[in-house]
């Protein structure tokens, strides 16, 4: 596998201040930014505007994740934007190969998502198209829920078919990561954590993230 990556969620920070809440995180891989839309999941974040702001106040690389319908209209906007990875959901795209490669040609990684109860098997043979993989380890739409041990299967699976291609893609999981079960997520074959309560919660959020690489050496 791949170096592991620790992509703090800005959906724990304060959204009143975000920029000083980026600088808390300057040790970040890149910046997990939770875009909602009241449709796809029951909860509504942020969009286009507060992305292109968040842009222009870091160097750090921006990973979107977009839990919002009509994913083929609205994720290009987001690489248009200058953001490095845009991860989509299958269950709200419609044409998804054809989504994967316009995030390229935008100078984007391409990403796609999986809800916990979504098969991984029928999205193989696309496996190729994709940058990353994230495998939600909660029921997408808030923070501070608990992981669920169930995916850990599935995480098996896709470090097996990306391993088969050539390792180059990133298997990100998303929910519940923490201390006490990012090596299990990690020993099943993820690269890629996204953590937003375990960091924001702490008093400094770079220190929680210098101690999750820590968990990550052993
Ligand atoms: C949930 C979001 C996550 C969320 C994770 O739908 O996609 O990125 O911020 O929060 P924690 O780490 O608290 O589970
Ligand atoms: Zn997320």
């Amino acid at each position: 596998p791949r170096t592991p990556c620790i992509h703090p969620s800005i959906l724990s920070a304060d959204f009143a201040n975000l920029e000083r809440e980026l600088s808390r995180i300057s040790t970040a891989d890149a910046v997990h930014v939770d875009v909602m839309d009241n449709h796809f999941v029951p909860n509504l974040t942020l969009g286009l505007p507060v992305v292109e702001s968040l842009r222009a106040a870091t160097d750090l690389p921006l990973d979107i994740h977009l839990m919002i319908e009509d994913a083929d209209v609205w994720a290009p906007r987001y690489a248009e934007l200058g953001c490095e990875s845009v991860t989509f959901h299958a269950e709200a795209a419609q044409a998804p190969i054809r989504l994967a490669r316009e995030l390229r040609a935008r100078h984007s990684s391409a990403a796609m998502a999986l809800k916990p109860a979504t098969g991984i098997e029928s999205y193989l043979d696309m496996l190729g198209e994709l940058d990353m993989l994230l495998l939600m380890t909660v029921e997408p739409g808030f923070g501070g829920q608990s992981f669920l041990d169930l995916v850990l299967p599935k995480i098996r699976r896709a470090r097996k078919a990306v391993d088969d291609l050539g390792g180059e893609i990133a298997v990100q999981i998303d929910g519940g990561v923490n201390a006490e079960t990012i090596l299990r997520a990690a020993d099943a074959g993820a690269d890629t954590f996204v953590a937003g309560s375990a960091v924001y919660a702490a008093e400094d959020p770079d220190a929680a993230i210098a101690g999750l690489r820590g968990l990550l050496k052993h």
